[in-house]
């Protein structure tokens, strides 16, 4: 989520991690800072808000001859974005940038403190700096670094850099990280974008990978191998596409991104014992017997999906609104109900004055939001952050996947206070959690079959997205992708519902996305497709379950649990939109007339 780059050589060692911080970020941009050592002597600097702000606060200074640095462009994930919370973090001769999650910081933060060390930061990053300076009174820097890397459990890729030695020492587990060399400057970045034009010849650490770089050349090992060697890899040809990362689209980028932030997500929430949200203390949720959820759009649709588990699992009252119609409706607000607003952006418009109207009525309000600092983030009481990284494509995918990853932890966080849930279903459910970044990964059969079957829908005179329970929603949010990126009219429908009028536009020029779940109203669901099918209607069917009367088929993966036939419908439905935007070449990340942000009424 956050990007880091690294540099060592004779050349302006600050321009190039401003240069490469500047091309990172796309990936997180709420702060930045550098660290630099010229001459024995350390310079840092760091700066909230975007690159240019650093770049203001460092101009006076620049690097002679050899030096090296780090750099980091953070997307706030533990500790609110300001300067303190800014990488790179130090303890006192040493620097460091750190891209992931440490998930046991709390344990090692208390052991420190109780060592008498004081922390700068509410990060979990800081952790790492004073435990390697600990370990550096009685070891070497290399020993104390690796010694520190046994110590910290989560996902990080790390630079690190001391007084003492003109020498990078890095770690990657979990979050990306490259080496580029040219000559005999060395080259660290989490994205290639931050190093095109400056090395050709790049090694990509694979996880569990760890050494140092100096200026006589570098070593990389891991718990399997002493001496791993270079790969010789070599970059894309330009900016876009590196920031792309291979992908066509940031949509397509962003759908095979989702499994590796869901984890982000989970990452130190979802415990043996159960969930742990530090966001929510014990007594916030006293005295709430109603949860009234409010957003637009996608956001919308993934609080409706919260609303089922919410109600099945936690056992609590629930209403969903959409913010545009709440502010008019003249609600009535009892204290004794949780305002929960849901927003990406954290930024819209009509969500945002919802929220007020709920806090001057005096509700205890939480937001669920991707975008830390956000407008709606300092006005709610309690935030959760989906930690989902930015996302670039309009039509949003991964921010909607890490909606609903939230708010169904949310949803088990009061089933475990209430005791709604037997110890075993709780403990079934955390497992079935766990599971589903592997569940939202791309499987390249099911790319390849949406990519070939999407050409039968193109024409035509709508789509109807149809589901029971929460595959209702899940058809509205499949149903709203596709109009933001194909132009096409298609509508989500509740299956059982269609019969109530819209089954009079069946033909063989209406086209039925059929999301058939194996482990909710499997057999009611079956009926209604039947009701369509029987009137003509052109069917997809999207399930577990072959449907031997559908026209096509997208086949999923057999699970016990509903949830996880959720995940891998969201991808498939993500994917059909795209490939269908594609064939009709339209303009994936920017459709026409819409914003990422709607800030206006
Ligand atoms: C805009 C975007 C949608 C988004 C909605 C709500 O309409 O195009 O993709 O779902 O705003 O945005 P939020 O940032 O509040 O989730």
């Amino acid at each position: 989520m956050c990007g880091i780059v690294g540099y060592l050589g004779n050349s302006n060692t600050k321009e190039i991690l401003l240069n490469g911080l500047k091309e990172l970020e796309y990936r997180g941009y709420d702060s930045a800072g550098i660290a630099i050592l010229d001459n024995g002597a350390f310079y840092s600097n760091k700066a909230i808000g975007k690159l240019h702000n650093l770049e203001e606060k460092t101009e006076a200074f620049n690097s002679k001859g050899f030096s090296l640095g780090i750099g980091h462009t953070r997307w706030a994930t533990h500790g609110k974005p300001t300067e303190q919370n800014a990488h790179p973090h130090y303890g006192t001769d040493t620097y460091i940038v750190h891209n992931g999650i440490i998930e046991n910081y709390q344990e090692l933060k208390s052991e420190l403190e109780k060592g008498g060390v004081r922390f700068n930061s509410q990060t979990d990053t800081e952790v790492f700096v004073h435990l390697f300076e600990f370990y550096q009174k009685s070891l070497g820097n290399y020993e104390a670094f690796q010694k520190t890397l046994k110590r910290v459990e989560g996902a990080y890729a790390i630079l690190l850099i001391t007084k003492n030695s003109e020498t990078i020492y890095f770690a990657k587990e979990g979050s990306p990280l490259m080496l580029g060399l040219k000559d005999d400057e060395k080259f660290f970045a989490s994205s290639d974008a931050a190093v095109l034009g400056l090395c050709n010849d790049v090694h990509f650490f694979e996880d569990g990978e760890f050494g140092y770089v100096d200026a006589k050349g570098f070593h990389i090992e891991s718990s399997e191998s002493k001496d791993i060697a270079f790969q010789h890899a070599s970059l894309a040809d330009d900016k876009i596409s590196a920031q792309k990362e291979g992908y066509r689209f940031f949509m397509e980028k962003e759908i095979y991104e989702q499994s590796d932030v869901l984890a982000d997500t989970l990452r130190g929430r979802v415990l043996d014992s159960g969930i742990s949200l530090q966001e929510l203390d014990g007594e916030f949720l006293d005295g709430i017997n109603e949860i009234k959820l409010c957003a637009c759009g996608t956001s919308y649709n993934s609080a409706l999906v919260s609303s089922y588990l919410l109600e099945r699992q936690a056992k609590v009252r629930c209403s969903v609104e959409i913010a545009s119609e709440f502010r008019y409706k003249e609600p009535l607000l009892l204290k004794d109900t949780l305002f929960v607003v849901i927003s990406q952006s954290g930024e819209t418009a009509d969500t945002l004055e919802a929220l007020k109207m709920a806090k001057k009525a005096g509700l205890k309000t939480l937001a669920i939001c991707n975008v830390d600092n956000s407008s709606i983030v300092r006005l709610a009481d309690k935030s959760i952050l989906t930690r989902a990284g930015v996302e670039k494509g309009v039509a949003s995918t991964k921010a909607f996947a890490t909606q609903v990853a939230v708010l169904w932890m949310f949803t088990l966080f009061i089933a475990q206070q209430k005791s709604t849930l037997t110890k075993d279903e709780l403990k079934q459910e955390l497992k079935t959690l766990r599971a589903i970044p592997k569940a939202a990964i791309v499987k390249d059969e099911l790319h390849e079959k949406v990519k070939r079957l999407s050409k039968r829908y193109l024409h035509g005179h709508g789509f109807f997205f149809i589901g029971r329970d929460l595959f209702y929603p899940l058809a509205l949010e499949g149903a709203l992708k596709l109009k933001e990126i194909s132009y096409l009219h298609a509508e989500g429908y509740p299956s059982g519902e269609m019969k109530h009028g819209p089954i009079a536009l069946a033909d063989p020029e209406l086209f039925t996305i059929a999301l058939l779940s194996e482990n909710i109203l499997f057999e009611k669901t079956k009926s209604n497709m039947e009701e369509l099918g029987a009137r003509d209607s052109t069917m997809c069917c999207v399930s577990s379950h072959f449907y031997d009367k559908a026209d096509d088929f997208i086949k999923l993966t057999k699970y016990d649990h509903y949830m996880l036939e959720f995940y891998e419908m969201m991808v498939a439905t993500q994917l059909l939109s795209m490939e269908i935007a594609v064939r009709l070449e339209n303009d994936v990340d920017m459709p026409r007339n819409l914003a990422k942000s709607v800030t206006v009424e």
